[in-house]
């Protein structure tokens, strides 16, 4: 038989499954790369503001993509719960991803305005206290730390380079727009604008 030639035959077979993941790689992944809708902001994003893009940092540094999602599936349980899914323009300025994959805590891709910036701040101060039943830790020294002013003018060069349409302007008043600002502030911030631009809020 055919098949015996490469089952007994390591080298052929290692040809044979590369073969077919690049058939996969060309006919899933490489169309997307040519996608309007995968690749084309939706109408209304705006790149992060400083304080935002400095909150969003504070976000992966304190781990919460750990625990919390932002990506909302197309189905019916979440669409009720979260609000409209996620769709792919939505992300265009995002970098890295923050999709995530493990809910601890309940998603957060809509969760601007969602709740006040009061709420929010509470919760993150000492979630019981809002939350009786939570289990998701306090940060109460984002309330004692200033944001660091010294990279944000570079992250958003950074950013402009990867193809986020920061203007000049921006970066050189992006130090003084976080200076002085506490870290709960920037983290609220970046909280507070999550998945606006799409709104079907019920
Ligand atoms: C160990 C897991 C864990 C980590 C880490 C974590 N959370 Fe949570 N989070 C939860 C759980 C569980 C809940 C649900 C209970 C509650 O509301 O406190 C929650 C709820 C929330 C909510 C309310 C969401 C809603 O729709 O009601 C927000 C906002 C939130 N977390 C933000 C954050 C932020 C910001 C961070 C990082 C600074 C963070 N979380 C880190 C577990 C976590």
């Amino acid at each position: 038989m055919k098949h015996d030639i490469v089952e007994k035959n390591i080298g052929l077979m290692i040809v044979f499954i590369m073969l077919t993941i690049s058939g996969g790689f060309l006919a899933e992944v490489l169309p997307l790369f040519f996608l309007k809708e995968v690749n084309e902001p939706i109408e209304g994003l705006e790149p992060l503001s400083a304080l935002e893009l400095e909150g969003r940092d504070i976000y992966i540094r304190e781990g919460c993509h750990v625990c919390h999602t932002q990506q909302i599936r197309p189905f019916r349980a979440e669409t009720e719960r979260y609000g409209h899914y996620s769709v792919a323009g939505e992300f265009v300025y995002d970098r890295p991803f923050l999709w995530g994959s493990k809910r601890t805590g309940p998603d957060l891709a809509r969760v601007g305005g969602r709740y006040s910036d009061a709420w929010q701040r509470q919760h993150l101060y000492n979630p019981r206290s809002v939350v009786p039943e939570s289990n998701m830790p306090a940060f109460p020294w984002l309330f004692e730390d200033y944001v660091n002013h010294q990279g944000t003018a570079a992250k958003l060069s950074a950013m402009k380079t990867l193809g986020v349409p920061y203007t000049e302007d921006q970066i050189a008043s992006a130090a003084d727009d976080v200076d002085g600002k506490f870290e709960i502030e920037a983290l609220v911030a970046y909280l507070q604008q999550l998945g606006t631009v799409i709104s079907d809020r019920r």
